[in-house]
């Protein structure tokens, strides 16, 4: 276990690996946000974690932004990918995915 300074960490981006969403590209999709993650060299501002079940099935592969309290549905790699640049430019390209906002 790591022992990570959150210091500076703006966004928390936790990705459904429960069952439904590893079906549905869930590993992929956890691994693509980390890669461009790292790609942006951004690994200071936006943390991940992987999360089991998040009771949205339906709609995996599920990924939820804190602060932000935005909860993405049917994510794919791409638009992962894409989550993360919105997250750092402050755009909202994959603002369609999102269904549930808790602002
Ligand atoms: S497995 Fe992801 S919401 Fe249930």
């Amino acid at each position: 276990m790591g022992n990570r300074n959150l210091q500076h960490v703006q966004h928390h981006i936790l990705i459904c690996n429960g069952e439904s969403c590893l079906r549905n590209r869930g590993d992929e999709v956890t691994l693509t946000i980390r890669e461009q993650i790292a790609d942006l060299k951004a690994d200071e501002y936006i943390h991940t974690t992987r999360t089991r079940c998040n009771g949205r099935c339906n709609e995996a592969c599920v990924v939820i932004v804190y602060p932000e309290g935005d909860w993405y549905r049917n994510m794919t790699p791409s638009e992962g990918k894409q989550l993360v640049s919105d997250l750092l430019n402050e755009t909202r390209l994959v603002k369609d995915k999102a269904f549930h906002s808790f602002k």
